[in-house]
């Protein structure tokens, strides 16, 4: 694993799908191991820093729990408490923490702030959440649908909401496995175009596909798994009334979940709101798979964090 031994992890388009196959492998060995309670340690000493721009429950509990798992430590910081949140850069700040601890996860609110911290950060650079992606949901995503599908070549996937970070990092991992990921949203909502192309160049190594529709049935019909998100993200508070009135008609519902396939699972990354992009009879119901996709957090990161820090 010598080519994973300090690299970054920022957007999952970083990884070929060679990569993103062995992460996905080493993700369910490392769930296995949990379950049955055989643990080795292979990051004993190590220190995980933590830095939090916006609320987190998944992903700052996963990252503490795993490190400890592992045999390290992680150290969650909000980015006021430091320096940094009084004007010492970010390359300062990358470089001082370098000297300290062996990685550095940061969910912040722009995505050059996360590379530019990794361009100076001579230890690996994790993201946990920008306004442009969301890696490591994505790979928690591709464990579940693993998990519940049995190989994710071929699958089709239905988006339904925002064309925000979920998508985007949605949109790359569906790239790498060959997913064929139709999205649904309203005009105004669109993904990134750069992403988007991005992602759909690196279809055509893979098989995938993406594509677009303004009409949640059309992206629904026949597909495996549904996926929906929040309307108004960390940072969109202000907004959310507006969001609330453009996306009617995107909620994920039981008619909707009926255009899919009779065994289609229901994936969210969590927080949910029941009655805006999801009804209640959908999430809390037997085709919703979010608990085990909030618990493959943990193991997809452990993956990630034995690879990167190991
Ligand atoms: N899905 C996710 O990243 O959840 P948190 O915001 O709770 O970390
Ligand atoms: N799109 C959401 C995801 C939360 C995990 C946000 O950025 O707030």
């Amino acid at each position: 694993f010598s080519d994973w031994t300090g690299t970054d992890c920022l957007r999952l388009a970083d990884y070929s799908p060679r990569k993103v196959e062995t992460l996905i492998r080493k993700a369910e060995e490392m769930k296995l191991q949990h379950q049955r309670g055989t643990r080795d340690f292979p990051l004993i000493g190590k220190t995980l820093a933590m830095i939090f721009e916006k609320p987190s429950t998944r992903t700052r509990v996963s990252f503490e729990a795993g490190m400890t798992q592992l045999g390290g430590s992680a150290l969650p910081l909000n980015r006021q408490e430091l320096q940094w949140g009084r004007g010492e850069t970010a390359g300062d700040t990358a470089r001082v923490l370098s000297g300290y601890v062996d990685g550095i996860l940061i969910r912040t609110h722009r995505h050059t702030t996360v590379e530019q911290l990794a361009k100076h950060a001579s230890i690996p650079v994790i993201n946990g959440l920008t306004d442009l992606h969301h890696p490591c949901q994505a790979l928690a995503d591709l464990l579940t649908l693993k998990e519940v599908k049995g190989e994710l070549t071929g699958l089709h996937v239905a988006y339904i909401g925002d064309g925000n970070n979920v998508l985007h990092s949605l949109m790359e991992a569906a790239a790498v496995t060959g997913i064929h990921l139709r999205a649904a949203f309203p005009p105004g909502y669109e993904p990134d175009p750069a992403v988007t192309e991005q992602a759909k160049e690196l279809c055509t190594a893979t098989g995938g596909s993406i594509t677009f529709t303004g009409d949640p049935a059309e992206a629904a019909e026949k597909a495996d798994a549904v996926y929906t998100d929040v309307w108004a993200s960390m940072g969109q508070e202000e907004e959310k009334e507006k969001r609330v009135k453009n996306f009617a008609g995107f909620q994920v519902d039981k008619a909707l979940m009926d255009r899919a396939k009779t065994d289609a699972v229901f994936l969210h990354c969590l927080p949910a709101y029941r009655g805006l992009e999801v009804s209640a009879e959908v999430i809390d119901g037997p085709q919703s798979v979010v608990f085990q996709q909030a618990e493959n957090r943990l193991h997809a990161q452990k993956a990630l964090l034995d690879l990167l820090l190991g």
